[in-house]
């Protein structure tokens, strides 16, 4: 196990006081995230988390649950009573009417005791209340030039609705002061994506349409829904998946190097990807994407709910499994599909992104096998690695015979160091005021725009959800009937 690290790096004395406080993710993500940097000594300035939660009288229940959940989610070597009591009596909890300016008094009666500290709310409430907190926030003059906002997804439902939440937001902060969340983009495997590309001349030589057949982008999760069926039910997976972590995977393999790592020069690369989507239209909704919802079926041996009875519901024509033929229209990529596919209830939980390149020109050798099996596939979870597949000679006489041979870089064999969580680097960068993994509202309205182009096509169209079975890699080809079959074209189904 590594060592806790000694960090150089001073930062500002801070209070993060989070806006949904005693919510499932604050519990999951934000605290155990903050606890870990805590435990490898990076917080190494005087802070406090305020957790500002609208139930009264729950000091009790939350003092029990945040060990309950820290404990649970370090290491138990690592866990040790002292550190754990410490870092604890670091959360303060709050009791106040998030939407009402009355419950601020006690908020700002505790930040006042802590002057020259930077002040960061992260809202980790329903969208719907961002508008109302920050406005409250300004009024009780708790605000100023220094302050920071981080917002949790799913900012709004649709390109209007998150550009009236970004306009009651703007009125407190400025760009310059909002961090919005995805939490991919602080996966350790999705920013070795840069890595990968930009510190390997290898590979850039040959990221283009030249050289790449097609490339393709897979979420698939067993989860269900979770205990999350009323939001989910209002998203589906299209909003809850494409409109953010996809395409944000999207952005960083298709973009163009940008000149520096800076916040704004590295959004402004995926800006540009995200603006050249090619919208969808009633004609190619049809034949190049496929929406489906998961009926009972096993994982691992175990009976799972169909959706319906996971939402509780009779009828939903939310969709719990996208596919998608996307297309870059630029001169890098053109004419190079991107296959998106994302849904629940599959028969396994991977990530992963292939490249999948192109036939060699002149096939020299006997075989009439076909020689395009050349891939680079980016595991981006769990079993975390890089396999660059190519063709090698079969040893031994009888010509030249050949088969694809996969050249591992494994991530657990190659490294001592633990992953982090991807919510403890974005929350460092939060504290030391790095934006660049965080969307910017530009590429916020491109990505909605485009994934406005699909929900309308599917209206229009009057698209309904293919049943699949839970535990099964989603809509087949032997449900989709004759349709074209690149919904599972060259799908590394593991
Ligand atoms: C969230 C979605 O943003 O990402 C969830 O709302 C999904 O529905 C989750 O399960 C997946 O994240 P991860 O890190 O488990 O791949």
């Amino acid at each position: 196990m590594a060592k806790a690290r000694k960090h150089k790096e001073k930062f500002k004395n801070f209070n993060l006081v989070v806006f949904g406080g005693t919510g499932d993710l604050a519990y999951r993500k934000i605290y155990p995230a903050l606890y870990q940097r805590f435990i490898d000594n990076q917080l190494n300035c005087n802070y406090n988390i305020i957790s500002v939660s609208r139930k009264a009288g729950y000091e009790l229940k939350f003092q029990e649950k945040l060990t309950s959940f820290l404990t649970k989610s370090i290491k138990k070597s690592k866990t040790n009573s002292a550190d754990l009591k410490k870092f604890i009596s670091n959360i303060h909890l709050i009791t106040a009417e998030e939407s009402s300016l009355e419950g601020y008094g006690d908020l700002k009666a505790f930040l006042n005791q802590f002057k020259g500290y930077q002040d960061i709310f992260y809202f980790s409430t329903p969208s719907s209340a961002f508008g109302e907190i920050s406005q409250a926030l300004k009024d009780s003059g708790l605000t100023n030039e220094s302050s920071k906002v981080v917002l949790e997804k799913p900012l709004g439902h649709s390109l209007e609705s998150s550009n009236a939440i970004n306009d009651q937001i703007t009125k407190t902060f400025k760009e310059s002061q909002i961090y919005r969340i995805d939490h991919y983009l602080g996966k350790e495997t999705v920013q070795n994506l840069m890595v990968l590309r930009f510190a390997n001349n290898l590979f850039e030589r040959a990221w283009n349409s030249e050289n790449i057949d097609n490339i393709q982008i897979t979420v698939a999760e067993s989860l269900g829904v979770e205990k999350r069926a009323g939001y989910y039910d209002q998203s589906g997976a299209l909003l809850d998946m494409v409109q953010n972590h996809l395409l944000q995977l999207v952005c960083l393999v298709a973009m163009e190097p940008p000149y520096a790592l800076e916040a704004n020069e590295v959004r402004n690369e995926k800006l540009k990807i995200l603006r050249s989507l090619r919208p969808f239209n009633k004609q190619s909704i049809k034949t190049e994407s496929i929406k489906g919802q998961y009926t009972r079926g096993n994982i691992e041996d175990i009976k799972v709910n169909s959706y319906l009875e996971d939402i509780e519901k009779y009828e939903s024509k939310t969709e719990t499994f996208v596919a998608l033929k996307a297309y870059i229209d630029n001169w890098r990529w053109k004419n190079v599909p991107f296959y998106i596919r994302t849904g629940k209830r599959m028969k396994k939980r991977y990530s992963e992104i292939v490249i999948n390149f192109k036939e060699v020109k002149h096939n020299l050798f006997p075989s009439k096998e076909r020689m395009n099996n050349n891939k680079l596939i980016i595991r981006l979870q769990p079993e975390e690695r890089i396999e660059l597949i190519q063709m090698t000679k079969i040893p031994g006489p009888g010509g030249y015979r050949y088969k694809p041979i996969a050249l591992k870089l494994d991530y657990v064999d190659s490294f001592d160091e633990r992953f982090p969580e991807a919510y403890e680097r974005l929350i460092i960068d939060v504290i030391r005021g790095n934006q660049t993994l965080f969307m910017s509202q530009d590429e916020l309205v491109a990505a909605w725009t485009w994934i406005e182009s699909i929900t309308n096509s599917w209206k229009s169209t009057g698209a309904k959800n293919i049943l699949y079975e839970a535990g099964s890699w989603g809509p087949g080809d032997h449900i989709l009937d004759n349709k074209e079959s690149w919904v599972t074209k060259s799908w590394n189904k593991k």
